[in-house]
Formats: structure tokens, sequence, C-alpha cells
């Protein structure tokens, strides 16, 4: 059993911001409610003694309900090189996250049941974040044919994408959306239009120009962005459009919000943080997919985050090995290692600089996630499972290899003292993490 007490209690699903107790017990939330007194917290856990009970002090510092990542890429099956599920589920509960959606790009892609499941236990072998499947919408990810939706969504999948790879054929999206509104399960569309994007390797534009590398125009995500939406009004299909990063695609997806579509989005923090500005020719660790927007795009992106039109914030945790990110530009993989950085850089970039306050993160990277994807979590309300986050605003920590639990090193936070991280990251009412240390096999409270 667990009493956490005097922390700054977040908890947006109830209307919760302030000082507050919380009370855990055989995993659950039992109460969450101003400054308890000893007898009210017995009496409420059911308890006899105060022994029985580990005390929590959260003086000056955050709680909230436990993150969930919808778009993360774990690597396993096949490029344990980069990241495992053990080792990202790791740096998932470092990181403030209880809960991550796994992609399917992996060796070989999730395009079956057996690979599903696969994911799902290595997931519950590892024992830290909870890890939900992602399964391919097209088998191998080839863009020809669906998968055994049904099949795959008994074998514990949550969504189905082919992220990494936009669903060129638009056909086969349609098809894809027909099969969401009868299962009701999520497509998350990866918007990327290979003829447009051709070999580009960052934003086309201005910086493009001057560095002598080939861009990708804003068209390449926004033509499908409309595509998407479009087909999704047409079959009634669940649609979720990954990294959102032009100030077309936040339009149209404002546009068919009023439409009544039933469409999601989401950003992810380094479109909110970086820009094509920061490419320089040395450092790949800048590169990723879609490229970093203009500023004119990161200003939308940001309204479109503040307004509702986008709908949460997810990482793109993309690990790859130090090899592949220390070659030339134009050569080297697309991704930002994110999950143990993220959360103290939107803390330094967009909090402490009042873009977005402590409450609206927590609702765009746990309320909604939960409600999108039909997850437990999301919230402190008793009887809710026991994932939560101290987070401590003050908290300071170099990024390196040897403070990281993920594979690869590939953040442009390297080296880097951030300020702002989770102190103690619990699962199921399980202490994973506490003191920044993880915690291997712990009893429940
Ligand atoms: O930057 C990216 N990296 N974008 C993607 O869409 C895929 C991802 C990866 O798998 O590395
Ligand atoms: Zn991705």
């Amino acid at each position: 059993m667990l009493w956490i007490k005097n922390a700054y209690v977040i908890d947006p699903a109830q209307r919760l911001s302030g000082i507050n107790d919380v009370l855990v017990k055989d995993g659950v939330i039992v109460k969450s409610a101003g400054s308890l007194q000893p007898a009210d917290v017995l009496e409420a856990l059911e308890a006899q003694r105060l022994d029985d009970v580990l005390q929590v002090e959260g003086e000056g510092k955050y709680l909230f309900p436990g993150l969930i990542d919808v778009h993360v890429h774990l690597r396993e099956p096949g490029q344990e090189e980069k990241e495992d599920i053990r080792s990202g589920s790791r740096a998932a509960i470092k990181g403030g996250f209880t809960s991550i959606l796994a992609m399917a790009n992996t060796t070989p892609i999730v395009d079956n049941r057996a690979l599903t499941e696969f994911v799902r236990l290595q997931g519950e072998r590892a024992a830290m974040a909870r890890v939900y499947p992602i399964a391919a919408v097209t088998k191998g990810f080839l863009g020809k044919e669906l998968v055994e939706m049904m099949d795959i969504l008994d074998g514990g999948a949550v969504a189905f994408s082919d992220d990494g790879k936009g669903i060129q054929n638009a056909e086969m999206m349609r098809l894809a959306l027909e099969y969401a509104k009868l299962t009701g399960c999520p497509i998350i569309s990866h918007c990327e239009d290979d003829s447009l994007a051709g070999h580009g390797v960052m934003r086309k534009g201005e910086m493009s120009a001057r560095l002598g590398l080939r861009g990708i125009p804003a068209s390449a995500e926004s033509v499908m962005v409309a595509r998407d939406v479009l087909l999704a009004a047409e079959t009634g299909g669940k649609l979720h459009i990954a990294h959102v990063s032009t100030k077309e695609s936040v339009q149209i997806i404002r546009e068919a919000k009023k439409m009544g579509v039933d469409v999601t989005a989401e950003v992810n923090p380094h479109h909110l943080i970086f820009m094509d500005k920061d490419v320089s020719l040395t450092d790949a660790s800048y590169k990723v997919n879609p490229p970093l927007p203009s500023a004119e795009d990161q200003i939308a992106l940001l309204e479109g985050l503040l307004d509702g039109t986008i709908d949460m914030l997810a990482t793109d945790h993309a690990p790859h090995t130090w090899e592949e990110k220390t070659r030339p530009f134009a050569e080297a993989p697309f991704g930002i290692n994110a999950l143990e950085t993220v959360l103290a850089a939107v803390w330094q970039n967009l909090v402490l600089k009042g873009k977005i306050t402590p409450d609206q993160v927590i609702a765009l990277w746990s309320v909604n996630p939960a409600r999108r994807f039909g997850l437990p979590g999301g919230t402190l309300r008793p009887g809710s499972q026991a994932d939560l986050v101290l987070f401590d605003p003050e908290y300071r920590e170099m990024i390196s290899a040897e403070t990281m639990e993920t594979k690869s090193q590939n953040t442009p936070f390297l080296g880097q003292e951030m300020q702002g991280f989770p102190v103690m990251t619990i699962v199921g009412g399980k202490i994973r993490m506490a003191g920044r240390k993880l915690l291997d096999n712990k009893e429940e409270a």
C-alpha cells in the first residue's frame, strides 16, 4: 500500500490540479483527495497499521497519471542492436511512460498474430512499462494485401499502421479504413507520398538549398493527410495521423474535425522544439522523418495543439546505432531517440517558456491517448489502475550513454544537462523506478 503525500496532483480527467494525497492498494488507486490524516488513510486502505503503508513525500513535485506514448519503435524482433523491448520499456519508465505502443516496422514486420503476441509477451517479460503492439496494415508493408485484422486483434494489437512508410495505394487505405469501421480499431497513418518525398533528407526550402541537401516538400505529407481524411469521411473508419509536421496538415485536420470525420492526430515534441534551421551537415541526430519543420509550420503545430486540432503528443522514439547516425547527413537513417529525454525537453522548451501548461501536457500525453486507443490508465480516478509518475521539476541530469537505458544515443540532447525528470514511476501499483534507479521485481503496493 502506498500513501503519496503533498504532491501537486494533475489529473485532467477529474479536473484535478492542486496539492493532494493519493492512496494505492492492490495495484489500484483508492483515493485522491486533499491532505489526509493517518486515521483517514488507515480507513480508506482498510489497513491496521501505518507501518504497512509505504509513505512517499511528494512536496515540491508533480504527480500525474503515467504518460502513454502511442508512437515508439522498439526494434524487436530483428534490429536488437538498436533497441529491444526490454531496453525500450526500461527507457520508457525512466522517461515517465507507463504505457507504450510499439510500431510494426521490425524485421520481420509485425503483420500476423504470432508476432503480435510475441511483442506483447516480451513486454510482459520485461515487466517495466506496459507494451501494446501495433500491427502492420499491409502484409510486409508492401501495400498490396491487408493483414488478418480480426486475428491480430485477438493477439493483442491496439492499432494498425505501416508507420515508417506511407500507404501509397489509395484503394488499399480505403479498404483498411472500411475494416477499421468494423473493428473500431484505429488506423495510424504515416502520411508520406513517395513520389513527392523522393530521396529528400530534410524539409525542402531555403535551408535545404543552402546546405545542398535534397528537400522533401511539405506537400509530401499534406497531400496524403487530405486523401486519408476524405477516405475516413467516406468509410467512417477511425483514423489517427502520426507525426503531423506541416501547417497545411493542421488546417486539413481542423476542417475534417468540423465536418465530423473520426480523425485524431499527434505531434512529436522534436517538431515543436527544433526547426529546419537547426539542421547541420555534421549532426544527423537532427535527421528525422517527417523532417524538422519551417518556423511557420512550427507555429501552426503549436496552435493546432492548443486549439484541440491535434489531440496528443507522441515521441516517435526511433533508436539507431551510433555507427549509422554518424554517417554523413544524407546517408544516415531518419530518427530521434526520445523516451528518456523528451519530458525534460518539453519541460524546458515549452512549459518553462509558457507555451503550454503542465495540465495540457498531461491531457495530451495521458488522457487523450488512453481515450483514443481504448487503453486503461490516463486518470487517477479511484478504481483506476495505479499507473503514476512523480515528477521533479528541479531535477537535473546529464544526458549520456551511462545515464540512459536505451541502447542508442541518437538524440540532439546528448552531452547536455537537462532539467525536469520523473523521480518515481509506478505501474499497476508496482514501483518500477525510484530516485532515477530502475527497480526490478518490486512488490505490489
Ligand atoms: O524518423 C523516423 N524514424 N520516422 C519514421 O517514420 C520511422 C522511424 C524509424 O523507424 O526509424
Ligand atoms: Zn515512427
